[in-house]
């Protein structure tokens, strides 16, 4: 697979996040298909995983761990971090060792490629963040650092202190409010962006109906644009992502992800897919490259599909 740089890491175009066979996404297959699985992507040249301590209250991380042992050294590992408050740096300095300790355990790995804060409490300077993640790198026990969900603000912030390797946050042709502001100003400052739920949680494959069922703690039971009403009212995104898919041989799905490759050259997507097909399709979209005339069509269709949605 093609790769990219985010910060100064080499990773594949297109990642794969674990979170699914842990939480948010409904009951999830046994540990041991979940292992297979999560291994498959690296046959396909994947090299980017991506979890977090607060997935399944640890499960996610070591089933991560036990499945990428074997493979350790040749794939980049993120995980994230929550810390609610501190009294002071010193005690944030500790809390977030105690975190990375626990984390590296349950990893089973002596180093965090990637270790993004999940949020950032406004109790928190990010600068008093960035500095621990200075010495972190410094130590070698991790490699690069990240904020996710942050403003523009905090990235400039943190990032003039200890520079910043990548922001995840949510993007997707449904949710582009960081456009505006962070996803620039990365580019700007050479930091990767690595959008999560890049498919809107499975929307943007066109597989799923209005009048599906979500069971367990599936995040759709609760997100507004899985109400039936709302997933009628955005077909005509549908639409466009199936004409172009059949005009490109692909899928939707792979559209969504190449529309966004192509628009950014720092930015990494990490599709969450727990079946060998839906990990072979989304891995694919790397190897789909749009025409300038293509990606331009895409942009303004979608320009009418919001203007219209707007008008309502
Ligand atoms: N930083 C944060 O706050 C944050 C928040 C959320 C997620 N994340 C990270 O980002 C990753 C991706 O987010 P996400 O899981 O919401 O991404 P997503 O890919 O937009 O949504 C995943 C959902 O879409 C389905 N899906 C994916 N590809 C599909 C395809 N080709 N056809 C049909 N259905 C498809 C998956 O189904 P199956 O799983 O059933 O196959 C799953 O239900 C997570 O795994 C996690 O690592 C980070």
């Amino acid at each position: 697979m093609r790769t990219r740089t985010i910060g100064s890491i080499e990773v594949s175009a297109v990642g794969f996040g674990a979170m699914g066979f842990s939480h948010g996404y409904g009951p999830s297959v046994g540990e041991d298909e979940a292992i297979n699985l999560i291994r498959q992507p690296h046959e396909l040249g994947c090299t980017f995983f991506d979890t977090a301590e607060g997935y399944g209250a640890g499960h996610n991380e070591r089933l991560l761990g036990r499945a990428l042992a074997p493979i350790r050294d040749k794939v980049v590992i993120a995980t994230k971090f929550v810390i609610p408050s501190a009294a002071d740096e010193a005690d944030l300095n500790r809390q977030i060792r105690q975190h990375l300790d626990t984390s590296l355990k349950r990893l089973g790995t002596d180093r965090i490629d990637l270790y993004y804060q999940h949020r950032n409490p406004g109790s928190i300077p990010v600068e008093a963040v960035a500095r621990v993640m200075g010495e972190l790198i410094g130590e070698g026990r991790i490699r690069g650092w990240g904020q996710s969900q942050v403003s523009e603000g905090k990235v400039r912030r943190a990032h003039a202190v200890t520079p910043v390797t990548a922001v995840q946050s949510e993007y997707s042709m449904m949710e582009r409010m960081f456009e505006a502001d962070v996803i620039p100003a990365c580019g700007e400052l050479g930091i990767g962006f690595v959008p999560f739920s890049p498919l809107s949680s499975g929307f943007l494959s066109g597989k799923y109906h209005p009048e599906q069922t979500y069971t367990g703690d599936d995040v759709r039971r609760v997100i507004t644009r899985f109400t039936p009403e709302n997933m009628r009212a955005n077909q005509p995104l549908l639409e466009l992502l199936c004409g172009c898919a059949e005009n490109k041989g692909s899928t939707p799905a792979q559209i969504a992800l190449a529309w966004m490759l192509h628009k950014y050259d720092y930015l990494v997507p990490i599709p969450g897919m727990r079946s060998l097909d839906r990990i072979s399709e989304n891995l694919g979209a790397a190897e789909i490259t749009l025409t300038g005339d293509e990606f331009e069509r895409i942009e303004a269709r979608l320009a009418d599909i919001a203007r219209l949605a707007n008008m309502k």
